[in-house]
């Protein structure tokens, strides 16, 4: 089972750069990166993506909190691109389940990225509104998980077992804390994994034995000491 990188970004100069990586399969980004990015209009920002990355899957978050304006969100991002999946929080700011915008924009055959999602019960909860047709990645957020002390894992392994009955469910380890949890992804058997450019370039550089990490670790740590002049 091959697991895709998606790189999770919103700054265009490293969006321009890691487009052109085989290794990057797609895009994701959120408001909070987009913030972080300098971006002020948000159309207008995620256009200049969409129009670097014509043909790898984009994620563009709503960020409206109530049903009404969140459906107009969606809808309008929706005709941004081609290549564009809305991505939709699974719950909005009061935790009420957005069930009812998911079944509506995936009856209306939109691409959607359902996003903040921590278990398998709310993976449940989402594949009972949705068709087994239209695109729908689920991203279950392993790093904040494990931030605050808890175990994703099982929520995968549930996720993924509930989701083989639909073929065009994907589901999502958002985001990576540290290169090997891409190899957790991948024996879990996710679909796609988020991964920041940073540890797309380690996972890039793959393949060291032990002995050479072993050596390596000592070399650097001798090319420091001798940088600082150490004397004992
Ligand atoms: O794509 C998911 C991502 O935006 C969340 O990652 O690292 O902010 O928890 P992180």
């Amino acid at each position: 089972m091959k697991t895709k990188i998606f790189c999770d970004i919103a700054e265009l100069d490293k969006i321009r750069r890691f487009n052109k990586k085989k290794i990057v399969k797609g895009f994701t980004t959120n408001p909070s990166l987009m913030r972080k990015a300098g971006a002020k209009d948000y159309k207008s920002y995620s256009q200049k993506i969409l129009k670097i990355c014509k043909n790898k899957p984009v994620s563009l978050e709503v960020f409206a909190d109530e049903y009404n304006e969140m459906k107009i969100q969606a809808l309008k991002i929706n005709t941004w691109a081609k290549n564009v999946y809305v991505k939709v929080p699974v719950v909005n700011s009061k935790g009420k389940f957005m069930g009812k915008i998911i079944r509506e924009l995936n009856n209306q055959k939109i691409k959607l990225n359902i996003t903040a999602v921590y278990t398998a019960m709310q993976t449940q909860k989402i594949l009972k509104v949705i068709d087994k047709k239209t695109k729908v990645i689920i991203s279950i957020f392993a790093g904040r998980a494990g931030d605050a002390g808890k175990d994703p894992v099982p929520e995968f392994i549930k996720s993924i077992s509930l989701a083989k009955r639909f073929k065009n469910v994907e589901i999502l380890w958002a985001s990576v804390r540290e290169p090997y949890n891409y190899l957790q992804a991948k024996q879990l058997g996710c679909h796609v994994i988020t991964v920041p450019p940073s540890t797309i370039e380690k996972i890039e550089k793959f393949g060291e034995t032990f002995d050479m990490l072993t050596v390596g670790t000592v070399k650097n740590f001798l090319i420091d000491s001798k940088k600082s002049k150490f004397k004992i």
